[in-house]
Formats: C-alpha cells, sequence, structure tokens
C-alpha cells in the first residue's frame, strides 16, 4: 500500500491480489484449513482517507460511485461488520487509544471477488492509524492482529509485490519478482462466499506446489508459469458457480500464458506477455459478457 500524508489526514492506496497458486493441504482443528499460496500484489487500488476525530468515535463512509463499479452497498456493511472498523477497533482495544478517526473508502475493487480488497483495506487501516495514532507498534507487533482479522490481511502489510503464504494463509514468505507480470481480470457479476467454496473442496486432489511456477518466474519462461498456475479452490468454484465456468472458459479463448480463478473466486485472470496484448484481450472479453474486466500489471 502507498501512504501519504495530506494536511492533518493520511491517505492510503490499497491494491488488490491474485493468487497464481493455491493449495489446500488439510483441515485443522480450528475450522480452516491448511493453505500454501503465491500471491502477488496488483495495481487496482481502492483509497482509504484517514482523518483525526478526537471524541474516540470510529465513522466509515463510502465515497465515489460504487454503483457504477457494480458494488452493492448491501454487500458492503458500514457498520462494526466491516473489517475496516474491526481493525481501528482491535487498535483501539489493544493499545488503549482513546482517539478516534473518521474514514472514507472508495471503493474499486469488487466484492466477494477473491481479489483480497477488504484484507488490504484493513491491513492499511493497521498501518495507517498506527501512524495517524502514534502508536509506535512495529511490523512483529501488527502481523498477530492482521491475522486476528482475516487470512490474507498478513500479505498486505509489509506491502511485498509477492509471497509465498502458509498457514491458513497469514504466514508470509516474501520473494522477489524480477520482472512485472500482466493480466486481464475478469470478475463476473456474482460473487462467491470463501466459506462455501472450502465446504465443496474434493479433499483427493494433491497439492502440486508452489515450485514450478517459482522456478518459471525465476527463468522468465512462459510456458512453465502457465504450467505451474493451479487453484485448488477452482474446481468448487466451478461446480458452485456457471459464471466462474463460463468466465474461464471465455478467457481460454484468448491466446495467453495460462488462466486460473483468484482466491476462492469468483474473478479469473489470463497472465498476458504485453499490457498492449492484456488491452487487447480486455476489448474482446467485454464484447463477450457484462463482467467487469480490468487491465492490470503486477507490483515489482
Ligand atoms: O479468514 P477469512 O475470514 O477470510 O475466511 C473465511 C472463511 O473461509 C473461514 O471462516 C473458513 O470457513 C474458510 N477458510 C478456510 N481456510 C482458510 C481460509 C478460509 O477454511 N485457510
Amino acid at each position: 500500500m502507498r501512504l501519504e500524508r495530506r494536511e492533518l489526514s493520511l491517505v492510503a492506496r490499497t491494491p488488490a491480489k491474485l493468487n497464481l497458486v493455491l493449495d489446500v493441504l488439510g483441515r485443522r482443528a480450528d475450522g480452516y484449513h491448511e493453505i500454501e499460496t503465491v500471491m502477488v500484489s496488483i495495481g487496482l487500488y481502492d483509497t482509504l482517507r484517514f482523518e483525526p476525530e478526537s471524541s474516540g468515535r470510529l465513522e466509515l463512509s463510502l465515497t465515489g460511485t460504487p454503483a457504477r463499479l457494480g458494488i452493492d452497498p448491501s454487500l458492503f456493511p458500514l457498520d462494526h461488520s466491516n473489517l475496516i472498523l474491526q481493525a481501528a477497533q482491535l487498535l483501539q482495544t489493544t493499545t488503549g487509544c482513546p482517539q478516534g478517526v473518521r474514514i472514507s473508502l472508495e471503493k474499486r475493487i469488487p466484492l466477494q471477488a477473491g481479489l483480497g480488497g477488504g484484507s488490504s483495506d484493513a491491513a492499511a487501516t493497521l498501518v495507517a492509524l498506527n501512524q495517524l495514532w502514534n502508536l509506535g507498534l512495529t511490523p512483529a507487533e501488527l502481523h498477530p492482529l492482521a491475522a486476528q482479522l482475516g487470512s490474507d490481511v498478513n500479505f498486505f502489510l509489509d506491502s511485498v509485490p509477492m509471497a509465498v503464504c502458509r498457514g491458513r494463509g497469514e504466514v508470509i514468505e516474501p520473494h522477489p519478482l524480477s520482472a512485472p507480470l500482466h493480466f486481464v481480470v475478469v470478475k463476473p457479476l456474482g460473487g462467491l462466499s470463501t466459506r462455501d467454496v472450502f465446504q465443496h473442496l474434493d479433499r483427493s486432489v494433491p497439492p502440486r506446489g508452489c515450485e514450478p511456477l517459482l522456478s518459471g518466474l525465476r527463468a522468465g519462461c512462459p510456458r512453465m508459469i502457465g504450467g505451474g498456475l493451479h487453484n485448488a479452490l477452482e474446481a468448487p468454484a466451478v461446480s458452485l458457480s456457471s459464471e466462474v465456468a463460463g468466465t474461464l472458459a471465455n478467457l481460454r479463448l484468448i491466446p495467453a500464458w495460462g488462466s486460473l480463478m483468484t482466491g476462492s473466486g469468483s474473478s479469473c485472470f489470463s497472465v498476458l506477455a504485453h499490457p498492449v496484448q492484456a488491452a487487447r484481450a480486455a476489448r474482446r472479453l467485454r464484447a463477450m459478457s457484462d463482467s467487469q474486466v480490468f487491465v492490470v500489471s503486477s507490483a515489482t
């Protein structure tokens, strides 16, 4: 994320992510699944503005034009079930800080999309309020708070371009990305619930591991990168959503290094050699359906 001070406020640009590999290794006693995943940060952003509020109250509002972006406000609660306010409250209760904040959010990352928008916003809230409220927490102190909020929040905390994430997703091993990757991302109208997708998982499918993809990235080899892409949650998501199946079928009509669903869906993407090819693919995909289509590159 990028954090900027504007007078008394802080403004954060919070990126989305794509999962290039996602293996499910088993079910844990706490009901979560042990996973191994490769995540990359991409250039699709929400914007959050944090203004000090001396009363101690925590307030969240939406700005911008969510309807145009297909963001259904009923799927986006502004109360304490929202991860942004949960992050702020967790910081207040952990540190005893009496200060409050007014947060306005311009949402561009689609919801229930497997793009990590809510987690990225929560991570930015921890980092920004640590600064705004002068709490002085170290990254090592922020990480356990991030893990309490959700499985993907830790990835966004340190703003690394790529990481292998393990545990339930909260154990982060950063990996350098030597060259940017270029994507076209398609978000069908419907979303998917992470919980539902995990519940429909076929546990007999063996994990394929991250190494084929990571070797492909190190070698800069499109064939190895394409061959290394895989997501154990794709098959259950396809069985739950004909839109995901249709989106993947459309993506596979266009030549690319490879195509995949991200996270627990419902967005899917193709990796392409160049942003110009991604833009050309986006034009074809927009003509095929009503889905939202984004042309993005990874951070390096
Ligand atoms: O961590 P988060 O709240 O985003 O996860 C939502 C739901 O997805 C969990 O309640 C759980 O049912 C499922 N999940 C899982 N294993 C993971 C991550 C999520 O079973 N590693």
